[in-house]
């Protein structure tokens, strides 16, 4: 029996979805604890696709249970469409397959709305959020102003709260942003419609969740976007609103940390970003356009382009080090298969001083600059490659040096989309 929690560890987009879905095989039950509809995770079964926003991705698997626990917020009309979604495909045919917490807390219109205006202001700092009032409804929680799934199941009470609520959104998206004000009976209306269609998955996770490790059972924390996106240490304040390290496993869903047995995280073999902010080893030129061109990174929520950079082992470090890892995952090694040579920072410049910590004032990340090893790289196909020792020795070898690096083993090697484009080294669940 083991409960393992899988992360990002840079700064999202590294493959969760299918390290995820790979790793559910092994598990009872797969719970999500932050984020929302933020999130994008690509899943490739046999020659389907399917992207899922918010609903675990062990909800592919037959007779998996999928947990959405209380660290989530929740946009009904989103979740819906997902739901319906899946079912169309013939998953989730028993509902009793996924349950949600009633203390997740609710997207609703007026947060996507100021999520939005802010984000299209000029005078604001811009952070490059997906647009989905993930920052606003963090902040009602925070706040002590948000609606939960619970209330949107008790008609007067969601009513109630609306209307405590409605008043200051419309003055600050009116008076401040310049946006239109929102009518409460249409909100009331609209959510009470998703109500009687969500009523069959309320649930309690920690209660749940308790239950199922005292039975035995192996529990799967799935992780979204990524460490160097957390709230408290990542690239602050261009990062989401939630703990995306794995001590969010425990606050988001009501399960203590002493039944946590291992951490993975999930890095690719070269590094993107989304959005605005710090990302040291940006290629800007034209390797930057190949890697991402190779290994098709656009976002999976907002089609955006993402930017690409050589693999950087200060932030992997730095993501072991918050997350304490057990193992990583390295995912998309593939897309370096034409390469030459890989390059990998080391160490940051910064002045006339080395730095081998990630450092947490972004005043000094920003003028940081990366300090580049060169790796032979492998320049052959390795996606049909099924076993590790059979890879190209520089491909054993780059591995070998992440692992030297980060100190902590690789576990899994993903050379392609697909389930069975996967090298699994070991399991965290034996
Ligand atoms: P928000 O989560 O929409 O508030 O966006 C805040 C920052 O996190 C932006 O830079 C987004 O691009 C980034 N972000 C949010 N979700 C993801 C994700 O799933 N993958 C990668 N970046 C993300």
């Amino acid at each position: 029996m083991a409960n393992v929690v899988i992360i990002g560890a840079q700064w999202g987009d590294e493959g969760k979805g299918k390290v995820v879905d790979i790793y559910t095989a092994e598990a009872d039950g797969v719970v999500r604890f932050q984020g929302g509809n933020n999130a994008g995770h690509t899943l490739v079964v046999g020659n389907e696709k399917t992207v899922l926003h918010l609903i675990p991705s062990g909800i592919l698997h037959k007779g998996k249970r999928c947990v959405i626990g209380n660290g989530v917020v929740l946009d009904p009309k989103v979740f819906l469409v997902e739901i319906e979604g899946l079912k169309a495909k013939g998953y989730l045919q028993d509902d009793s397959q996924l349950m949600v917490d009633g203390a997740v807390h609710l997207i609703m219109p007026y947060h996507v709305a100021i999520d939005k205006a802010r984000e299209g202001r000029s005078t604001d700092r811009k952070i490059g959020t997906t647009g989905r009032g993930i920052g606003p409804t963090y902040e009602d929680k925070v706040g002590r102003r948000g609606i939960r799934f619970a209330d949107l199941l008790k008609p007067e009470a969601f009513r109630k709260r609306l209307k405590e609520v409605l008043p200051e959104k419309n003055f600050y998206l009116e008076k401040y942003l310049g946006q239109p004000p929102l009518n409460e009976d249409e909100i009331f209306n609209e959510y009470q419609g998703y109500a009687e269609k969500l009523r069959c998955y309320l649930g309690n996770a920690s209660v749940e969740l308790d239950a199922a490790i005292r039975a035995g059972k192996n529990l799967l924390f799935e992780g979204a976007q990524g460490s160097m996106l957390d709230i408290d240490h990542g690239t602050y304040p261009y990062v989401t609103s939630s703990s995306t390290v794995s001590a969010g496993a425990c606050t988001g869903s009501g399960v203590g940390p002493t039944r946590i047995d291992q951490v993975i995280g999930i890095t690719k073999a070269y590094v993107t970003r989304v959005g605005e902010g710090p990302f040291p080893t940006e290629l800007l030129d034209e390797m930057g356009e190949q890697l991402r061109t190779t290994g098709a990174e656009f976002g999976a929520t907002t089609g955006r382009p993402r930017r690409c950079g050589w693999l950087d082992i200060v932030a992997l470090r730095e993501a072991v080090r918050v997350n304490g890892l057990t193992g990583l995952a390295l995912t998309k090694l593939d897309v370096l298969n034409d390469l030459e040579t890989i390059r990998v920072c080391t160490a940051y410049r910064y002045g006339d001083q080395l730095l081998t910590n990630f450092p947490s004032d972004l005043d000094v990340l920003q003028q940081c600059t990366p300090v580049l090893e060169d790796v032979p790289g492998w320049q052959t196909t390795i996606n049909e490659v099924t076993s590790f020792e059979e890879l190209p020795q520089q491909a054993i070898d780059y591995v070998k040096r992440i692992e030297a690096w980060s100190g902590v083993p690789v576990v899994l090697v993903s050379v392609g989309p697909r389930r069975d484009e996967t090298m699994l080294r070991s399991n965290p669940f034996a």
